[in-house]
């Protein structure tokens, strides 16, 4: 006799997004290996912080930020080779013989990107991961409303360790979604070795890739990308200190650092370093640091590229057809390549 209501109530109850989280803070495994790998790039000679370190929950809202601001130009720029190119972009993946695509988007953040692409690709499975998991389980929940009958698989990992997926992520037809240039982190060796981990069968087992990479241009624009006037990404590199902090048992104090941010030409990257103000002693359980003022840590790499070097590398990573788009003044570029 209640049948009919108890199925009403399921036909209203909004869908929610399955969610796989293998990565989280304290209590974890990672967390210790966290701490561990923290401390060893301390106390090295070159300091540094790997940049996966930035997106604690306030990072990620502080990168947010970043994407909206004038100087920086990569994400409006991709967002508008996308808007253009959309409906290419979906023939390209007709061409490659994939209709209803398992769309993984790595480093999914907000899935911002993701959700306008949604509608072209029309894929049949949505699985955004990211390091950020409680960030991520909200997006993944924002974007099963805006597409209920979406089947959302959220996994909450670091993908730069390894890219074996969980069993629930179908095998077949997966599309590797890796916008905003976030490639550009790793070295292009590891771009490389990160590149072929997505195409191996074993692993990422992707029929192709979607791209979007940063391209090389004058050295007074990169720079102000990465040192905006607000102080924005002043504020997400010295954010990153309280996150270790967190993560290590550290006494990193944020005032006593200074933000810098350098187009390197030779190696084609904009680096990003903190800069101690003064000499000062950084202590945790079992280990300190003396920096001297003006030393400084390593928190960011991001390289850029050309459209004849972005090819090349992904040619010897093993994608074979390889499509891309750019806007008019050559800023960025979209790449789709098949296995
Ligand atoms: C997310 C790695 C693409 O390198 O432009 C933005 C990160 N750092 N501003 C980039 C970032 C400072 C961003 N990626």
């Amino acid at each position: 006799m209640n049948l009919p209501l108890k199925l009403t109530g399921l036909a209203l109850a909004p869908a929610s997004p399955q969610f796989i989280n293998r990565y989280s803070e304290p209590s974890t495994g990672q967390a210790v290996s966290a701490a561990q790998e923290l401390a060893d790039c301390l106390v090295t000679p070159a300091a540094s912080v790997s940049p996966k370190y930035f997106y604690d929950a306030l990072g990620s809202k502080l990168f947010e930020a970043i994407t909206g601001l004038d100087e920086y130009y990569p994400t409006r720029t991709e967002a508008g080779i996308f808007d253009v190119a959309h409906a290419q972009m979906a023939l390209a993946l007709a061409d490659a013989g994939i209709r209803r695509p398992c769309l993984i988007d790595l480093g999914a953040g907000n899935c911002a990107k993701a959700s306008r692409m949604i509608p072209h690709l029309q894929p049949k499975q949505y699985v955004p991961v990211d390091i950020s998991v409680d960030f991520l389980r909200e997006a993944a929940e924002q974007v099963q409303s805006a597409f209920p009958a979406l089947n959302i698989v959220g996994v909450g990992m670091d993908f730069s360790t390894g890219l074996v997926l969980p069993p629930e992520v179908q095998q077949h037809d997966r599309v590797f979604f890796y916008p905003g240039s976030s490639l550009g982190n790793f070295s292009p060796a590891q771009a490389q070795a990160f590149l072929q981990r997505i195409a191996d069968p074993a692993q990422g087992g992707a029929s192709g890739l979607l791209l979007g990479i940063d391209l090389v241009k004058d050295k007074a624009t990169l720079e102000a990308a990465y040192d905006d006037t607000l102080g924005v990404t002043a504020a997400f590199n010295k954010n990153l200190l309280r996150h270790v902090n967190r993560l290590l048992g550290s006494d990193f104090d944020e005032r006593q650092w200074r933000h810098l941010a350098l187009f390197n030409e030779a190696e084609s990257r904009i680096e990003m370093h903190l800069q101690a103000q003064k000499n000062l002693t950084v202590r945790w359980p079992g280990g300190e640091r003396v920096f001297r003022g003006g030393e400084r840590i390593h928190t960011e790499s991001s390289y850029k590229y050309t459209v004849a070097s972005m090819s090349a590398l992904l040619r010897r990573a093993g994608f074979t057809q390889i499509n891309h788009w750019t806007d008019p003044k050559d800023w960025f570029a979209v790449f789709w390549a098949s296995v």
